[in-house]
């Protein structure tokens, strides 16, 4: 049987599962790609390229020098630049594509989420809104724009130590990798008596207990909205990814 190789463009949990999955399967033979944003990232299964392809035009060239079958977007639902090369490189080499994506948190009554679509308009509504103390679920590098807010004391939760810091004028740092567990994060809202919660919606069950507790707690919520992406054949497990794997021709 003909060897399929496919290219994973990885960055979450669910592109190292799939690629463990096909590496373990007839005819597979996985491709993991990964930014390398982080200084020591987890190998995934089988073979592992590091670094950014060269935009549109050198993912276009790696697809057909290593005469790939079919690629799965497998990054995380902010990564949207990427995504956006991936459909156009693709529909150029005419590789077929998936979008493996874990859905979106969705509002459940008694919650009390204010959808943004950046962090300027973040930044506007906390204003309007008077925020007191507010709890900053982001990545290091997107703390900055929310320093302007001389009035308000920011409790800063990040993975990774931010680097540099934005010159907030009352803050406190957290550095600290989840999952949290829903008594942990009522507990640390209780502690520091936060009135809004700032996240994007990454969703998945390893962030989404902040969510519980800030329902349970009548804490609001400022929830930025997923970048658009392409219109692709999409799925939200591993299990679908596999599925589609095998359904294509060749
Ligand atoms: N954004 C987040 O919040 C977030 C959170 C967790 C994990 N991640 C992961 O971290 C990576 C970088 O995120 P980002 O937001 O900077 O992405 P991005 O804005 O969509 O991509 C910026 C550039 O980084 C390179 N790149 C991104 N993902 C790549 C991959 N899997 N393999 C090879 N090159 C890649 C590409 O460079 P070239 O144009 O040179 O090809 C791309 O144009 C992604 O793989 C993503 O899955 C991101």
């Amino acid at each position: 049987m003909k060897t399929k190789k496919i290219l994973i463009l990885g960055g979450v949990t669910e592109g190292y599962i799939l690629a463990e999955e096909l590496a373990s399967r007839e005819p597979f033979h996985p491709i993991s790609s990964l930014a390398g944003r982080t200084q020591h990232p987890r190998p995934p299964v089988g073979e592992t390229r590091i670094g950014g392809f060269g935009g549109v035009e050198g993912l276009h060239a790696f697809l057909l020098e290593r005469a790939i079958d079919a690629v799965v977007d497998a990054t995380h639902p902010f990564a949207d630049t990427m995504g956006q090369h991936a459909a156009l490189a693709c529909d150029q080499a005419k590789v077929p594509l998936l979008r493996l994506e874990r859905p979106a948190w969705m509002p459940q009554p008694g919650d009390c989420w204010h959808p943004v679509a950046d962090w300027e308009q973040a930044v506007a509504f906390l204003q309007i809104q008077g925020a007191r103390r507010v709890l900053l679920a982001l990545g290091a590098r997107e703390l900055a724009p929310f320093s302007t807010l001389f009035d308000t004391w920011f409790l800063l939760r990040t993975v990774t130590q931010p680097d540099p810091m934005p010159p907030f004028t009352a803050a406190e740092l957290l550095v600290a990798r989840g999952p949290f567990t829903l008594e942990q994060e009522l507990e640390l809202l209780r502690r520091h008596e936060i009135d809004t919660i700032v996240c994007r919606n990454s969703g998945g069950e390893g962030a989404a207990a902040k969510l519980a507790a800030a329902r349970e707690l009548g804490i609001a919520v400022i929830m930025r909205e997923r970048p658009q992406r392409p219109s692709l054949p999409s799925v939200a497990t591993v299990a679908g990814a596999l599925d589609w794997l095998c359904d294509q021709p060749g």
